[in-house]
């Protein structure tokens, strides 16, 4: 293994460290938006710092948290005292992450079907990013399950996406957090979810290995196997531990550093406790398996602050608070108990 590639394998490793997880605080003006709406806030650049300042100084935050994923605007901002968020979050051994997609777009003649777009010019703004300090970046890639969809077509357009971008930061050396998301939203049952995470998983790791993307440099950030929202069927933590755990182990090479789930709109304690069965089912599991959660962890704290700075400290407790639950659930130490005794 060359040295470069040693550096990316080596900061995988330092997410990964056992009993942390990831900080996904990257939400896009319009996500952000639509967040800061439901208290009641408007989105502005400087609310938008305020808010990201709080998170990023909570107390404690390094001993739940191994890296925290920012968007461009925010990896450009900096603390009240004038400190770059990356630096800041770096002094606190905390490792800086930009999420370098451009968002999704609707695919030309598939209807309801999107594809992420970001290629264009994006070993310019790896390097950027570097300089600017992150060492590590996501890509999210979304499908919906629907009567047609996900399409071939669909899946196969951000395969591959997903893995030239992954190749691009390696090469720029930042460990890629790779992210097929397959949304809640819909009817579907809990099986047509695994059926297409494993249909997905099993295309995204063939067409990885084949261009030379180094797995043990790399993070894969999936769904759990859930119900659609809208479906009658309901599951229990148990049964989505076990369903998640048998796609990854069918579809996910043993190489790979280490897996980091998103929340994808469950509740902060649901989320909580399907990761805590995901590891009790897993615990034979090559790989690490926590959180990258964004809504999971950010929910309570931003429902607590409502932009008021007098609430600043109660809703970092609120959000230590989640970040501790979701690490105890990282190592399958979690129970309800915990929530009885916040
Ligand atoms: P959620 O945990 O809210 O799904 O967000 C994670 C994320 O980064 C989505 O891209």
């Amino acid at each position: 293994m060359n040295i470069e590639i040693y550096t990316v394998v080596n900061t995988a490793h330092n997410l990964m460290t056992h009993g942390k997880g990831i900080l996904a605080a990257d939400e896009s003006f319009s996500t952000i938006a639509k967040r800061f709406k439901k208290v009641n806030l408007d989105s502005t650049p400087e609310l938008r710092r305020v808010y990201r300042e709080m998170l990023f100084t909570a107390p404690d935050l390094e001993r739940y948290i191994s890296g925290v994923i920012m968007f461009d605007e925010t990896i450009r901002q900096r603390s009240s005292q004038g400190v770059p968020f990356a630096t800041l979050l770096r002094e606190r051994g905390i490792i800086p992450g930009i999420k370098v997609d451009l968002g999704t777009k609707p695919l030309p003649f598939f209807p309801q079907e999107k594809f992420t777009a970001g290629l264009d010019g994006l070993e310019e703004r790896l390097t950027e990013y570097r300089e600017l300090g992150a060492r590590f970046t996501k890509w999210r890639a979304v499908f919906k399950i629907g009567d047609t969809t996900p399409s071939i077509e669909c899946i196969k357009a951000n395969i591959a996406a997903l893995v030239r971008y992954a190749a691009l930061s390696q090469q720029a050396q930042l460990v890629p957090i790779v992210e097929p998301e397959i949304l809640m939203e819909g009817s579907h049952d809990m099986e047509s979810c695994e059926y297409h995470t494993r249909r997905i998983c099993s295309l995204l790791f063939n067409e990885l290995v084949n261009n030379r993307v180094v797995l043990e440099g790399l993070i894969l950030k999936p769904n759990m196997i859930l119900p659609g929202k809208n479906s009658e069927q309901s599951a229990g933590a148990d049964e989505i531990g076990a369903a998640t755990v048998r796609v990854l182990n069918r579809t996910v090479a043993p190489a790979v550093c280490g897996i980091a789930f998103l929340s994808g709109g469950q509740s902060s304690v649901s989320a909580t406790e399907n990761l805590n069965a995901i590891n009790s089912m897993g615990k034979s599991s090559p790989w690490s398996l926590t959180f990258s959660f964004s809504r999971a962890l950010q929910e309570q704290p931003l429902s607590v602050w409502r932009g008021r700075e007098e609430k600043i400290k109660e809703a970092q407790s609120a959000f230590i608070y989640r970040a501790r639950c979701a690490s105890a659930a990282s190592s399958g130490n979690y129970s309800s108990a915990l929530e009885e005794h916040k």
